[in-house]
C-alpha cells in the first residue's frame, strides 16, 4: 500500500548519506510531497507533480522531517535519582560515582521491571519523533546483570551497546584490574552476541586511557565497534583514545583541547554532543561552533539516563544546541537526524532521500526552525517508523 503525504510546507530531506557534513548537507524543499511504499521513501518532489497513491494525507502546510536518530541512551536501569538532581540544583557537583546508586537499583530490579521501564521510555521517544535509538548496558556490572541488560536492550533496538566498563562496581573497588579482566573476558563473551557496539567511560573516577584501550581492543576482537564516553567532566584522553581506536563516535566532548578538535576533524569519528547533560548538571555546554568550524561531524543525542540527564526529548536537545551551543537550527536538526545516523553508521536513516527507511515526523509547525523557536512545546503531530504510523493522528483526505 502506498501513502502520499502532500501539501508539505517544508520537507527536510537532508543530503544523501556519504556526502560531506557541510552546511549544504541540510536540504529542505517547500510545497512538497512524499510517497511511502513498502516501508521506504519511494518518491519526493513538488506537491503539484505528486503521483497517485492508495492513501492521501494532507499536511496542511506543515513541516515533515526525518525521524530523530538518538545515538546515545541508557534505558536499561532500575530506580531514579531525582534527589541527586535536586541536590545538584542546590550546588552539589555531578560525580561519576552516582552511577553506583543506579547499579544497586538495577541489580535489585526484576527483568519485568527493567523491560517495562525501558519499554515506556522507548514509547516516550517514539511519541516525540525518535525513530532510531541506541541503548547501552552499564548499570548491571556483573556478568549476569550485563547479559540481561543487553538482552533486554536487543528487544527494543538493533543498536545495542555493551558498556560493562561504565565504572568499577563496589565489590571490585580494591581490585579494578580484576574487574577489567571480567569485562574483557566472561562479561564480553556473554554480551557480545546481543550487541553491535562496545563503549567505555574514559574519565577520572571511571577508566583511564590504557584501560579504555584494552576494553575497546577486546570488544573489537569480539566483533563490536567502539564508541567512547569522552571528555565529559574534564580534559582527558577520551577523545584521543576514541580516534585512535577508530570509534564511530566520541560522546560528550564537553572539555576539548585544540589537539582533540584537530584529531576529530582528521578522523571519521563523530563528535556526539549531549546538551541535556549540561542542562541537568549545570556544566558549561560543549562548543559546537568550534567543532563545526573545524570540519568535525557533529551529532546530537539525549543521553537519556536517570543520573546525568533524564530527558528523552531530541527537540529539547535541538533547542539547547541552538540557544547555548552556537548551532544554527539547520545544523542542529541535521545533527539530530543525519548526524545521529553517521554516529550509528546507518545509511538508511536520518534522511528522506528515495530508498531511505520511511521514518518521518510531521510537525505541528511550518518549519524545522520551530523546534528551537518554540522550545518546550509538543510539536509532534504524527510519526512514521519503517512506513508505519507509530504516533499521532495525521489528517486523512
Ligand atoms: O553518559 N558518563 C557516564 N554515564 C552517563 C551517566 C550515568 C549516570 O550518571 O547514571 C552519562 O552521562
Ligand atoms: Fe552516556
Amino acid at each position: 500500500m502506498s501513502v502520499l503525504l502532500t501539501n508539505i510546507g517544508e520537507l527536510v530531506t537532508n543530503a544523501p548519506p556519504g556526502q560531506p557534513a557541510d552546511p549544504g548537507a541540510f536540504l529542505a524543499v517547500t510545497d512538497a510531497a512524499l510517497v511511502i511504499e513498502a516501508g521506504q521513501v519511494a518518491w519526493t518532489g513538488p506537491a503539484a507533480r505528486a503521483p497517485a497513491a492508495d492513501q492521501l494525507i494532507d499536511c496542511d502546510g506543515r513541516a515533515v522531517l526525518p525521524g530523530f536518530v538518538d545515538s546515545h541512551a541508557h534505558l536499561i536501569f532500575g530506580g531514579e535519582r531525582s534527589g541527586e538532581f535536586a541536590a545538584r540544583m542546590a550546588g552539589v557537583p555531578y560525580q561519576a560515582g552516582g552511577i553506583q546508586v543506579t547499579v544497586a537499583a538495577t541489580r535489585e530490579a526484576s527483568d519485568a521491571q527493567l523491560r517495562a521501564n525501558a519499554g515506556s521510555l522507548a514509547a516516550e521517544m517514539a511519541r516525540q519523533g525518535t525513530t532510531t535509538f541506541e541503548c547501552k548496558s552499564g548499570y548491571g556490572l556483573t556478568v549476569a546483570d550485563e547479559r540481561r541488560s543487553v538482552a533486554l536492550a536487543a528487544d527494543i533496538t538493533p543498536e545495542v551497546t555493551f558498556l560493562g566498563a561504565h565504572v568499577v562496581p563496589p565489590e571490585y573497588a580494591a581490585d579494578p584490574g580484576g574487574y577489567l579482566d571480567v569485562v574483557r573476558g566472561p562479561m564480553l563473551s556473554a554480551c557480545a552476541p546481543y550487541a553491535r557496539w562496545v563503549d567505555v567511560f574514559c574519565e577520572q573516577g571511571a577508566f583511564g586511557a590504557d584501560e579504555a584501550r584494552a576494553v575497546l581492543a577486546a570488544g573489537r576482537a569480539a566483533g563490536l565497534i567502539p564508541r567512547v564516553h569522552a571528555n565529559q567532566l574534564g580534559h582527558g584522553p577520551g577523545v584521543q583514545v576514541a580516534v585512535e581506536a577508530g570509534a564511530a563516535s566520541a560522546d560528550h566532548c564537553t572539555f576539548l583541547a585544540d589537539r582533540d578538535v584537530d584529531a576529530l576533524a582528521a578522523s571519521g569519528t563523530v563528535a556526539t554532543l549531549l546538551p541535556g547533560v549540561e542542562f541537568a548538571t549545570r556544566q558549561p555546554y560543549p562548543d559546537a561552533r568550534r567543532l563545526l568550524d573545524a570540519g568535525v561531524t557533529v551529532a546530537l543525542a539525549t543521553d537519556c539516563n536517570p543520573g546525568s540527564c533524564f530527558t528523552s526529548s531530541m527537540a529539547l536537545c535541538v533547542a539547547l544546541a541552538v540557544r547555548e551551543m552556537r548551532m544554527t537550527p539547520q545544523e542542529a536538526v541535521w545533527a539530530a537526524t543525519a548526524g545521529g545516523a553517521r554516529a550509528l553508521r546507518r545509511p538508511d536513516v536520518g534522511h528522506l532521500q528515495i530508498g531511505a527507511r520511511a521514518d518521518l515526523v510531521l510537525l505541528d509547525a511550518p518549519s524545522h526552525v520551530y523546534l528551537a523557536y518554540r522550545p518546550g512545546v509538543p510539536l509532534t503531530a504524527a510519526v512514521w517508523c519503517d512506513g508505519e504510523l507509530v504516533a499521532g493522528r495525521p489528517p486523512r483526505t
